[in-house]
């Protein structure tokens, strides 16, 4: 998979991509994250990618030509799945959405700063908007930054274990149950016994009850939410 990313701030993402999975999963080849520099695509002498919106109001616009100049010259190489929008506006980021664009050979996604993109580029150029969740940010890139790693998890092979993505919480819209590790006994806060008796099916039986009361109490609605 390959996934493009326009942004103002190409150096905000060095760190979260360059660590754990998603370093993993671009070194061994499943997925190529590209970061593009929307200012590298300005017009005027100072390069600006914003401006005053027309009508008055409070915050500055992302101004289309830059954005549209980047978006057409990625496009005459790269025949993308989806050209996908963060904001605030979009449908809501769940697991099945991730599941879905995971399955995508080429994305591309704009990061959005100041008061929003002008219009033009949303009814013209973007065919996806997706929100993380209902409150803003400052800009589009942390929710980029969720986007990627909610998708990129999901591509086969990314993860160790194959079976650890489908045990997830949200995967079969049940939350995960809990997960205990050494020492058995920690100042006498024991392990539950179930977990290591080594019987697979009563140990399963026993996650499966755990999911589903941690589910009915904390997220009753969980199952009516996808
Ligand atoms: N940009 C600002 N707020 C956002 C949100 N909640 N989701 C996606 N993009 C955003």
């Amino acid at each position: 998979m390959t996934i493009d990313i326009l942004t103002l701030f190409p150096e905000m993402f060095e760190g979260p991509f360059s660590l754990s999975i998603l370093k993993r999963a671009q070194a061994k080849g499943h997925v190529t994250i590209n970061l593009h520099n929307i200012r590298d695509w300005a017009t005027t002498k100072h390069k600006n990618v914003d401006d005053y919106p027309f009508g008055g109001g409070a915050g500055m616009v992302m101004m289309v030509e830059p954005v549209v100049r980047c978006i057409e010259e990625l496009k005459s190489k790269t025949s993308y799945d989806d050209i996908i929008y963060l904001s605030p506006d979009g449908e809501l980021l769940t697991q099945p959405l991730a599941n879905r664009l995971s399955g995508n050979q080429n994305l591309l996604i704009l990061c959005g700063h100041y008061k929003g993109i002008d219009e033009r580029i949303r009814t013209h150029f973007i065919t996806r908007e997706i929100s993380i969740g209902d409150y803003v940010l400052s800009g589009g890139e942390l929710a980029a930054m969720v986007l990627t790693d909610a998708i990129v998890r999901l591509i086969p092979g990314v993860l160790n274990d194959e079976t650890s993505a489908l045990s997830d919480s949200y995967q079969d819209n049940l939350l995960s149950p809990p997960v205990y590790t050494r020492p058995y006994d920690f100042r006498g806060l024991l392990v539950p016994d179930v977990l290591l008796s080594g019987n697979d099916k009563e140990i399963a039986k026993w996650k499966y009850e755990q999911s589903l009361e941690r589910t009915r109490q904390r997220r009753p609605g969980l199952c009516n939410e996808t």
